[in-house]
């Protein structure tokens, strides 16, 4: 059963040295537990995609076309009052840096019984869900109390995905939630996530830039590159039939222990995409570019059951 429906959405940042074409018309569909990783470089688009989904681009960027249907309601058409509502309760993010999310001059009690009575919570209960969530997430009663800054960089983003989940969302985006702390942490917070997907049942758009964690932890990878969707399909489907050059010089880029040769990293960089490269968005980087990849924009096909592939070498 799907619980989000993005249809071609379109979002452009009007800054003043020109406009940034961050995503251009992307389309898919994220069902009921499902954890689907957007994988990308650095400029792909996935962070905006990802504040799209919540309807919370920041100036000067603007949501130009789509829909993001939440069981049944596209939220870029909900008013300013019902989206407050929304997020949180049926749709909330976890940021890379738990900063983003927590107060450093208020308690954590505080700030999580403000969030809590903000969306309709009374006091009393909100204390009994404070306590059960932070219980959920593997932290002591006493980080209640604390200040952010007398937390450890783990604990904090703990604290960050409690009050993401307090509400029972449906769909929780992560954007990088590991990307700032050390590896064994990294792997604990990886596992929280994981095990918040089997008990809540929630479905969970997991950011980053690594494609081996989104292939060892995803059911579903999504590599975007220059705003656009450049290969989708299962985990499994895709780590046996890679297809995309892109995705395959993402995959050859990664270091692996048991193997003697060097990793081989892409050529080039991601375009600026005040000025994205006519046809095929990847066409200046890739060693398989034909004369129509620099001016025919490859459509997204079907290769496989559930695999699609933007490129020019398929169909
Ligand atoms: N607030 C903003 N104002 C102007 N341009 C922006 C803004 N945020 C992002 N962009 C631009 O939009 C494009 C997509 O950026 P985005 O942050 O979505 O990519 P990303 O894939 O999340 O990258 P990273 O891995 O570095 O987080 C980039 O060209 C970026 O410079
Ligand atoms: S469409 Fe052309 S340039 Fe783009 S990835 Fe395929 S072969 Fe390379
Ligand atoms: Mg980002």
């Amino acid at each position: 059963m799907e619980v989000l429906t993005v249809n071609d959405l379109w979002v452009k940042y009007y800054t003043i040295s020109g406009i940034v074409s961050a995503v251009s018309g992307v389309s898919f569909k994220l069902r009921k537990s499902e954890m689907l990783a957007i994988v990308g470089e650095s400029g792909s688009g996935k962070s905006t995609l990802g504040l799209a989904l919540l309807n919370m681009v920041p100036k000067p960027g603007r949501i130009e076309r789509g829909e993001v249907i939440l069981d049944g309601v596209n939220i870029l058409k909900s008013s300013p009052r019902e989206i407050m509502k929304i997020r949180g309760s049926r749709i909330s993010m976890v940021f890379q840096d738990p900063f983003t999310t927590l107060d450093p001059l208020r308690k954590i009690v505080d700030q999580f019984e403000e969030f809590l009575i903000e969306h309709g919570v009374d006091k009393t209960r909100a204390r009994s869900i404070i306590k059960e969530y932070l219980e959920a997430v593997g932290l002591p009663e006493r980080v209640m109390y604390s200040y952010p800054h007398q937390l450890s960089g783990g604990q904090k983003q703990r604290v960050s995905i409690a009050m993401a989940i307090a509400l029972n969302p449906q769909v929780v985006v992560a954007d990088e939630p590991t990307t700032a702390l050390d590896v064994i942490v990294q792997k604990q917070i990886m596992d929280l996530v994981d095990s918040i997907k089997e008990k809540y049942k929630s479905s969970i758009v997991l950011i980053t830039h690594d494609l081996a964690l989104a292939l060892e932890r995803a059911d579903t990878v999504m590599v975007m590159y220059g705003g656009n969707i450049m290969e989708y399909a299962g985990k499994t489907e895709l780590y046996g039939n890679m297809k995309h050059p892109y995705t395959r010089g993402l995959f050859e880029a990664l270091p692996r222990i048991l193997q003697k040769t060097l990793p081989k990293s892409l050529p080039g960089n991601p375009p600026d995409l005040r000025y994205p490269p006519p046809g095929c968005v990847f066409h200046p980087r890739c060693e398989f570019a034909m004369e129509k990849c620099k001016s025919e924009k490859p459509p997204l096909i079907e290769v496989s059951k559930d695999h699609i592939v933007a490129c020019h070498l398929y169909g």
